[in-house]
Parts: structure tokens; C-alpha cells; sequence
């Protein structure tokens, strides 16, 4: 027996790729471009080993942290240090997995590359060049339900982040310093909270499974906020990778002597 479901659940039969005359292509194009630029940076400076600690104002690029390698300069390894020092081994290996899994699996980072990498479909009302759809159903892409824990373990290295920016305040010497590479320091980590906190997930384990908002007043008025900032969380996603490679690039420039940095209070 045909039903309504049954008559509504293939595509319309045009042959048409899309009747859409806007341009749509240009959302997914420059989400490419921005993140396969981005990917290759940071791959090349994880694997670089050099270059990302400036000792005398204790600055340690976030794509080293935590710095836990016998490699490491041991004044930027505040948690020991434990892994090989190999040219395949990242100095942050404990980390970097794990804020890769993070984006990787990030609701907002699925859109982005499924419709940038895999045209899944590339764009509303524009037919994708798949045949079948499974959605996220089957593996790998099952393991997108990992997001959640993922989140809890970005929580910690944003501490570990925290940690890193405060400890910049104090100098080779023991005493206190400011400088630009401070201010950077300190916009990237709390822009990094604010994008960790705007995650779904984090906006599910605040506000979910209540029945009443009215018996968990502090949980409400937290999911509120998490919620305000959740609207936001493509655009923290964006901001977020470029306070990284900013971060990350001012640090090697004064790290290798290009620049030195500009100090407030020394
Ligand atoms: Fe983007 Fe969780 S949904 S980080």
C-alpha cells in the first residue's frame, strides 16, 4: 500500500543539479580553503619541534602544551616529561589527538566538512554527488557520538591552556612581566573557553534531562548562559583557529628572533 511517507520519502525527479542561481558554492568553497590552510599550518608546526618557547617570558604555543616530551625544553614541560622525543612524535601528543577529535567531531566542524569535503550535500536544495546515505549511523562516522567525552578532555587542556597563560606572567627570573605575547595568551584562552562552553554537548550536560527549570535555578540560569553563547558557536569555532595560528605564529616569531616582543612591564 503506498502512503504519503512512502510518496514523499525519495528526491524530486529533476535532472537539474540544483535550481538554485545564488551563489552556494561559495560558502563550502571557502570553508575548504580556510580549513585545509589551517590543517596543513598546524600540522607542520606540530611536527616542527622548534621554535615554540620563548624562555626568558615563559611563553609556550599552545601546540605544544603540554609540553611532555624528553625533547622539550625542560623549563616548558610544567607536567614532566614522558613521551620519546622522535620526529614523528608531536611534543604534545597527550593533547593534540584530542583537540583534533574534538573539532573533528564538533556539530558545527560536521556541517563544515561534510558539505565542504564531501559535498553531503554540498549545500540546501543542491543534489550530492553520493548515491546511498547512511548518515551517521555506521562506523567510522558512528564515532561522532564520542563527542561528549571528547569535550570533557578539552575541558581539562583548556585548563592546562589557562595554566600556560597565567604562568607567562612570570619571568625566566622569578619576577613579574607583561607583554604583547600575554595579551595574546590571555584573548586565545578565554576565546578557547568561550568556544568550549558554547558546545552543544556542554549546552545538553547543563540544561538536560531536567523536567522542571524551576527546582534548579543555578543550573537554568547557567544553561542560559551557555545557551547565548552556543548561538555563537560557528563563529567561536572561526575565531578560535585563528587566536590558535596567531598565538602560535607570534610565539615562533620571537621564539626564532624575528621579532623581539614588545614589552609593557618587564
Ligand atoms: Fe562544537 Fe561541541 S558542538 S565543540
Amino acid at each position: 500500500m503506498s502512503s504519503t511517507t512512502d510518496a514523499s520519502a525519495g528526491r524530486a525527479q529533476i535532472t537539474a543539479r540544483t535550481l538554485r542561481t545564488d551563489r552556494w558554492w561559495l560558502p563550502p568553497l571557502a570553508n575548504f580553503v580556510g580549513l585545509t590552510a589551517w590543517v596543513v599550518y598546524a600540522t607542520v608546526r606540530a611536527f616542527v619541534q622548534d621554535d615554540y618557547f620563548v624562555p626568558e617570558y615563559n611563553y609556550l604555543t599552545p601546540f605544544y602544551s603540554p609540553c611532555v616530551s624528553y625533547g622539550c625544553d625542560p623549563h616548558a614541560s610544567h607536567f614532566g616529561q614522558f613521551l620519546p622525543d622522535v620526529w614523528w612524535l608531536p611534543y604534545a601528543a597527550v593533547s593534540l589527538p584530542f583537540l583534533l577529535l574534538f573539532r573533528l567531531t564538533c556539530y558545527y566542524y560536521r556541517k563544515a566538512y561534510y558539505r565542504s569535503f564531501w559535498l553531503s550535500p554540498p549545500a540546501c536544495a543542491v543534489a550530492e554527488p553520493h548515491k546511498s546515505y547512511t548518515g551517521e549511523t555506521r562506523f567510522p562516522l558512528l564515532g561522532q557520538n564520542l563527542h561528549r567525552y571528547f569535550f570533557y578532555i578539552a575541558g581539562i587542556i583548556s585548563l592546562i591552556n589557562t595554566y600556560d597563560a597565567f604562568y607567562a606572567f612570570v619571568r625566566s627570573d622569578g619576577s613579574f612581566g607583561f607583554g604583547l605575547g600575554n595579551v595574546i595568551l590571555l584573548v586565545n584562552v578565554v576565546l578557547l573557553w568561550a568556544y568550549t562552553i558554547s558546545c552543544h554537548s556542554c549546552r545538553s550536560i547543563i540544561g538536560g534531562r531536567l523536567n522542571h527549570f524551576s527546582k534548579h535555578p543555578l543550573r537554568y540560569r547557567m544553561w542560559v548562559y551557555v545557551s547565548k553563547l552556543n548561538a555563537r558557536h560557528m563563529q567561536l569555532a572561526w575565531t578560535t583557529l585563528a587566536t590558535l595560528a596567531v598565538t602560535d605564529f607570534y610565539i615562533m616569531a620571537v621564539a626564532a628572533g624575528w621579532i623581539p616582543d614588545l614589552r609593557i612591564i618587564n
